[in-house]
């Protein structure tokens, strides 16, 4: 039979060396276990003499003491290590770059329409908007249109009934505001929306587009307010040195009225290609709102008058980003759109 020391040499080896917790359990048994070298060992002590018996006896339960305590230890150095290594075979590489979702932009459309309605905002106009179908008697016959007056050809339009269309311009939305407001003064307003025509599409001409009408009443308010209103307008839309001038035009709820150009942001109105030569582009119809206009509803035009005008959402966006196709706008292609992120 081995002795004690050997013994304790030899499990002490074999557990140092054992690589996983299966064979460790493996080696407790063989050495504690009821048929291990340890029991038989106990078994032993009952032929020893009785001065003998004590002292063998302490040995070997320190032995087996010693045992235990180095399997416990090593049971848990083993565990560990498992772990570890379990940790490190489920290991996922979150350093990968992750997918990002695609953030979409704000509309060309929407970028100067809130540009204008900011600006006017800031002078004390409010936004108002109003339906895209309206009553002829508000698109038309309050605009000093009637049924059968010229005028009508310059907007051919929708209809849903005889009496219902969709509405050609924001200028129905002004006639509205006006029926609404009176008789109170004064009104500022600005009123955005889409309008539709029944004109043939290309690179100039959409079928549906948007405008910008303005609006404003009280007493004495002249061409003059109406024309630094716009130039305040043009500058800060496109630059501080922008100028701007009257031309006599012809609307039927404007008296007088005018056209109103800009002079040219690309070539500072020496003439280019945009300006087609002359220095001036032309960008909205405006004028003092019509006698009959305010009559019709319900103000008294000999106690007050205003300004109007109608400016095309469009036509800006196309100058201020240089886009050469109305249709760009409405055709969705997420390419074009995107190229306006830096506009933000
Ligand atoms: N409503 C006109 C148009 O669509 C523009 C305009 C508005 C002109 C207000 C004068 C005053 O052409």
């Amino acid at each position: 039979m081995k002795t004690i020391e050997e013994l304790l040499q030899e499990a002490t080896q074999k557990i140092q060396d054992v690589k996983d917790s299966s064979s460790l359990n493996d080696l407790r048994i063989l050495y504690l276990g009821k048929k291990g070298p340890v029991q038989e060992l106990m078994k032993g002590m009952k032929d020893l003499s009785k001065e003998e018996k004590p002292i063998f006896g302490q040995k070997v339960n320190q032995l087996k003491q010693d045992l235990s305590k180095m399997i416990e230890e090593k049971k848990e150095q083993l565990a560990a290590l498992e772990m570890q290594k379990k940790i490190e075979s489920e290991k996922i590489d979150i350093t990968l770059p992750g997918r990002k979702p695609e953030l979409g932009n704000a509309h060309p459309l929407n970028l100067v329409r809130q540009e204008l309605e900011d600006l006017f905002i800031g002078l004390g106009y409010q936004v108002i908007e109003g339906d895209d179908i309206v009553d002829d008697e508000y698109c038309f016959e309050r605009a000093n249109i009637p049924k059968d007056h010229p005028a009508r050809d310059m907007q051919d339009s929708l209809y849903i009934d005889p009496n219902r269309l969709l509405r050609t311009h924001t200028t129905a939305i002004q006639m509205v505001v006006l029926e609404e407001s009176a008789p109170n003064l004064p009104i500022k307003v600005v009123c955005p929306g889409k309008v539709y025509r029944r004109d043939d599409d290309d690179a100039t001409h959409s079928h549906q587009f948007m405008q910008m009408e303005g609006l404003v009443i009280g007493e004495k308010v002249t061409l003059a307010d109406l024309k630094g209103t716009l130039e305040f307008m043009a500058k800060k839309l496109f630059g501080q040195d922008r100028q701007i001038r009257f031309r006599p035009s012809y609307f039927p709820f404007t008296e007088p009225s005018v056209e109103v150009d800009v002079s040219c942001h690309i070539c500072n109105g020496k003439g280019c290609p945009t300006c087609k030569g002359t220095g001036w582009i032309e960008i909205l119809g405006a004028g003092e709102v019509h006698p009959n206009v305010l009559k019709m509803a319900g103000y008294d035009p000999e106690k007050c008058s205003g300004f109007a005008f109608g400016v095309g959402i469009e036509r800006v966006a196309m100058l201020k980003y240089g886009i050469d196709d109305i249709r760009h706008f409405y055709t969705n292609d997420k390419r074009f759109n995107s190229t306006f992120k830096r506009y933000e």
